[in-house]
């Protein structure tokens, strides 16, 4: 077996298959391997002529067919099956040879994995890729963490099969170890973020204007041309005018109302919960979804609970109408920025807690082509983290800050409006809750703290000066330093 193949792709369901022919059509000479020969012939057969395959039966054939440094991407289900292809690939390595984990793994196991593979002078990458099917075939965001020196070899190639936006790869180095799988993690918790507030917007368009799946679907086309414009507002629009076949109904219409998820949300609020950060439009997305799953809990709610609502009125007039559609688009695009404001502050925290040194305008460079979450405004937070790096508050930046501002009063006009109605608007709520949060002169978590001392003796500081005291409740209540 002649060492020829640049690189190598073991995995070939549909991801890395399109990986592997991603490569290919990009010049490079693919090795492709999978646990069924038959998936690699038909590979072979139906994308031979892309480019040039070397394919495969055994791991100790893929792996001779490699040259050195080889680069080997794994492709396959995130969990057990990766320990299970790296166990059978770590004898046929060398020192200095690089392994990809291209799935979407969860950034501990990669933390581990990598320290494995050091420890025996391999290069362990974890990389997220994004852009589903399409993308991995088309052109993903490429996340790739790991080694510097790692990425010097590596990173040309991913690179070159990346998406473009204005000519710039949407692949960069992001850092040591597990940065790369964290990333894609967040990149995942604010897609649900996304995905869950364009929800909200559909129902209270549905709801607010009695309007028809078809009609709401040209409403987001029409926002796809201006701040709003994404791949997520755009498949929307699509995905609302289509019908199904069967029934002759709007296809959103016949399909089941519960979300289902593989988990990368779940992950990144639970790492928010770890690292304090308050990623709530991502946690608010992500129990939206278990609510919709929540079968039980909603037929008891469905046949006892009361609405006590108004019926919906936003006004039968053409200008009323609209003005509640632009009330609508405003409180969506103000609570998105919340959104991503939480997910790059909890991309801030994890990059200081692991020594990551994330650069976080770099992050939102190469998500703006490729990925699930990509969009037009993307461009202005790589310009926000350029003007200050070290920006605390993505809303603090000024042009989020007018942007947010301007549709200030519609986000509270149909918070409000929601909440009156009856429909529910988790995220946009939570958003705006968090809006006001942040900014807010004193919170009622001094009242917490008090409490907390009461009953626990938990301690509390106080605003006049330093130290940390605790009152005695139970007997003559002076205060003492802690
Ligand atoms: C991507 C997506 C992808 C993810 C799916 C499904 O970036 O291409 O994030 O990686 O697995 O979107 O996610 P859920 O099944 O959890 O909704």
């Amino acid at each position: 077996m002649t060492a020829r193949a640049q690189i190598g792709v073991t995995g070939l369901a549909v991801m890395g298959r399109n990986l592997a022919r991603n490569f290919a059509r990009h010049g490079y000479t693919v090795a492709v391997h999978n646990r069924s020969y038959a998936k690699t012939q038909s590979l072979v057969e139906e994308a031979g002529h892309e480019g040039d395959f070397v394919p495969s039966e055994s791991m100790a054939d893929f792996v001779a067919s490699l040259e050195r440094p080889r680069k080997v991407v794994i492709m396959v289900k995130a969990g057990a099956a990766t320990d299970a292809v790296i166990d059978e690939l770590l004898p046929l390595l060398s020192e200095g040879d690089i392994v990809v984990d291209a799935g979407n793994a969860h950034f501990p196991d990669t933390i581990r994995r990598e320290e494995a593979l050091r420890a025996r002078g391999l290069h362990f990458v974890g990389t997220g890729v994004s852009g589903g099917e399409e993308g991995a075939l088309l052109g993903p965001s490429i996340m790739p963490g790991g080694t510097r020196e790692s990425y010097e070899s590596l990173g040309p190639i991913l690179e070159a099969i990346s998406a473009k936006v204005d000519g710039t790869p949407c692949c960069t180095y992001v850092g040591p170890n597990g940065a790369g799988h964290f990333v894609k993690m967040v990149h995942n918790g604010i897609e649900y973020a996304d995905m869950q507030l364009i929800a909200e917007a559909y129902d209270l368009l549905k709801q607010g204007l009695g309007a028809s799946a078809a009609e709401i679907g040209q409403i987001f086309a029409e926002w796809n041309s201006g701040d709003l414009e994404s791949f997520l507002i755009e498949i929307t629009a699509d995905v609302l005018q289509h019908v199904d076949a069967e029934t002759g109904s709007a296809f959103v219409d016949i399909v089941l109302d519960q979300a289902e998820q593989k988990g990368t949300g779940r992950w990144t609020v639970q790492n928010g919960l770890d690292l304090g950060v308050p990623i709530t439009g991502i946690a608010e997305a992500t129990f939206a979804r278990a609510l919709s799953g929540s079968v039980p809990q909603r037929e008891a709610g469905r046949a006892a609970l009361p609405a006590h609502t108004q019926s919906w009125d936003v006004g039968a007039d053409d200008a009323s109408r609209a003005r509640f559609v632009e009330d609508v688009r405003l409180a969506l695009y103000a609570s998105k920025v919340v959104a991503y404001s939480q997910g790059f502050d909890q991309i801030a925290a994890a990059s200081a807690e692991n020594g990551w040194d994330i650069d976080r305008g770099a992050m939102a460079r190469i998500w703006r082509g490729g990925c699930i979450i990509r969009a037009r405004f993307l461009n202005r937070i790589t310009e926000a983290y350029e003007r200050d790096a070290n920006l605390p508050l993505l809303l603090a930046d000024e042009y989020f800050t007018n942007a947010v501002g301007n549709g200030l009063a519609a986000w509270r006009r149909v918070v409000a409006g929601a909440a009156q109605n009856g429909v529910p608007t988790p995220a946009f709520s939570s958003s705006l809750a968090y809006y006001d949060g942040v900014r807010a002169e004193r919170l009622p978590a001094a009242l917490i703290q008090a409490q907390r001392d009461f009953f626990g003796a938990h301690t509390y500081r106080r605003t006049d000066r330093d130290g940390t005291f605790h009152t005695q409740w139970s007997a003559d209540r002076t205060e003492q330093e802690a």
